[in-house]
């Protein structure tokens, strides 16, 4: 049980706010990079309760500038992209990918451009997607995570409708890990061709138990099964479940709203041809009918996963009250996020250095995340763990190259 003050500052995400400047050391996924294209070279992009335009400018740089013009501040979305950058549909304002204002029209005035900035931020592209930071100079790396990095396979990307909930009670699931077989036992009833001994358990009890403990990029999670199976799922700090061959990233948008990306790496199988690298984008449809209101005057399909996830995430309100639950055994993965959570906000409140899973070396080699481990298992009796969109039994262990020196992409600011 929380207090709203400890609430808050686990929660909030604005500039200023505890939970905000930790979350601004990190790399947030805002585009599918083929969501700019010549006909359409710009997209609004709500980031950490910032109001951002994201564009490409006809050079092919892509940049992220604040939405609002600094002349008299319409917004840049609708803003005419050039060589050198992109115009204020209303008065011509040119700014270029770093905010530096090039043109004032209707006349040269030097004293605006050498004192006014445009806020900029930085991005790169990386698997498919455009990624942004919002945090102070300089910018860590994008880290090399196994599943965005390794070879021998391709990639999908899953765009889920967007969460009208705060990001924070999306990761909390992440360490926990008794919900899944209660949860989604329909799902695990389906995989396993099993039936639960009743509803209120689920599969619970082929679980004999977990464990989540803290390593160097987040919170390990580990289930043991009763068939003597184990499976390992992290938390990688602060805001992506790593599950089976799937990374869930969720994106705080604002306080009250959070985008969820999953990055799926789908290693190749032996004799199927695939495309090295290759990435496809798939957008999911709503999850609940009528899909702009939110819980109580909307009703959930609960016929996958996910939807299944979504459904508990928005029906504990915009913002999980905290000063009224009970926790109980089950949920010491939640108490230990929390506890990482202070740890690392005080930590970046102080000045003392740089929080959990931040990476500064260019050339760090591949992070694993423990995934061979999980494509080797087949997730205990129910099928909790399998590989994503994979049947056991057709996986192709091999061994692929470890890549030390990742490329993290172009189309910087
Ligand atoms: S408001 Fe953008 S140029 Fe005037
Ligand atoms: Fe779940």
């Amino acid at each position: 049980m929380l207090t709203q003050e400890q609430n808050d500052a686990l929660t909030l995400v604005g500039p200023g706010t505890p939970a905000g400047e930790l979350l601004r050391r990190y790399w947030y996924p805002v585009a599918a990079a083929e969501e700019l294209t010549a006909e359409q070279p710009t997209k609004f992009v709500r980031l950490l309760g910032e109001d951002l335009v994201l564009f490409k400018d006809k050079s092919g740089r892509v940049g992220l500038l604040a939405d609002h013009c600094s002349h008299r501040g319409a917004s840049l979305l609708y803003g005419r992209v050039e060589e050198r950058g992109i115009a204020c549909a209303y008065h011509g304002w040119l700014y270029d990918g770093e905010g530096n204002i090039l043109e004032t029209p209707p006349e040269r005035n030097d004293a605006i451009m050498n004192s006014v900035k445009q806020t900029a931020y930085p991005v790169q592209e990386l698997v498919g997607l455009v990624w942004a930071y919002l945090g102070p100079a300089p910018a860590p790396v994008i880290p090399h995570y196994d599943i965005w990095v390794r070879t021998g396979g391709a990639r999908r990307i899953e765009w889920h409708p967007v969460l009208d909930n705060n990001w924070f009670q999306t990761i909390e699931n992440a360490c926990d890990p008794s919900h899944a077989p209660i949860l989604h036992q329909d799902a695990h009833s389906r995989r396993a061709k099993a039936r639960p001994v009743n509803t209120t358990r689920g599969f619970i009890d082929d679980q004999t138990g977990f464990e989540v403990w803290e390593v160097p990029y987040g919170l390990m999670k580990k289930r043991i099964f009763r068939n003597g199976e184990e499976d390992e799922h992290p938390l990688i700090f602060p805001n992506i479940l790593r599950v089976a061959n799937n990374t869930h990233i969720m994106v705080p948008i604002d306080d009250t709203h959070t985008a969820r990306i999953d990055v799926i790496f789908l290693p190749a199988k032996e004799g199927v041809p695939y495309e090295e690298g290759g990435v496809t984008v798939k957008y999911l449809p709503a999850y609940k009918d009528p899909p702009d209101r939110s819980h109580p005057h909307t009703r959930w399909t609960l016929e996958t996963i996910a939807q299944q996830d979504h459904m508990v995430w928005e029906t504990q309100g915009p913002i999980v009250d905290r000063s009224v639950e009970n926790l109980a055994d089950g949920d010491r993965g939640i108490a230990l996020l929390r506890r990482v959570m202070r740890e690392n906000i005080e930590l970046v409140r102080r000045g003392g250095g740089d929080p959990l899973a931040v990476v500064r070396d260019p050339t760090h080699p591949r992070i694993d995340t423990r995934w061979d481990h999980d494509l080797n298992s087949t997730g205990g009796a129910t099928g909790a763990g399998r590989p994503y969109g994979l049947t056991t039994g057709t996986l192709v262990p091999r061994e692929v190259p470890n890549i030390e020196t990742a490329s993290t992409g172009a189309g910087s600011a």
